[in-house]
């Protein structure tokens, strides 16, 4: 299996992790380290709704906190047919982190687009600007 594809199938392997009770819309995110790691995420949704945290930023974090800290590409999955983005908040924090990586996204099936960082956030804010 390619690695690009053993990384579909890692996001899709989180995706039924996911706690989504209240949205029902269950996220997997995979993140492929420089040196080939493979770090996953899910959404995780609570009580309070606003607490809830996405996979993408479930993957960064747990990664980080596991002393990674280049990374390749990122996939993330849902069962939509149309290609499921990053949310602002992800895309700060993907930004942040992982620069200009690539970014797939897909679902159970197939893969549904795939874009770089810079296109997904073309005007960041970051540190440069401090
Ligand atoms: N969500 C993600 O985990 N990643 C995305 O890219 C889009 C949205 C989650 C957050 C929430 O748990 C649910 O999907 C519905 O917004």
């Amino acid at each position: 299996m390619p690695a690009s594809e053993l990384l579909v199938e890692a996001a899709r392997a989180a995706r039924e992790r996911a706690v989504a009770d209240y949205s029902g819309f269950k996220v997997g995110a995979a993140l492929e380290t420089i040196d080939g790691h493979i770090i996953t995420g899910c959404n995780i949704e609570n009580a309070t709704y606003g607490l809830t945290v996405c996979a993408e930023r479930v993957a960064i974090f747990k990664a980080i906190s596991e002393g990674h800290r280049a990374f390749r590409r990122l996939v993330v999955v849902a069962d939509t047919a149309s290609p499921t983005p990053p949310c602002g908040a992800c895309r700060q924090i993907m930004w942040e982190f992982c620069g200009d990586i690539e970014v797939v996204m897909a679902n159970l099936e197939t893969v549904t687009a795939t874009l770089q960082m810079r296109e997904l956030l073309p005007l960041p804010f970051d540190q440069r600007l401090l």
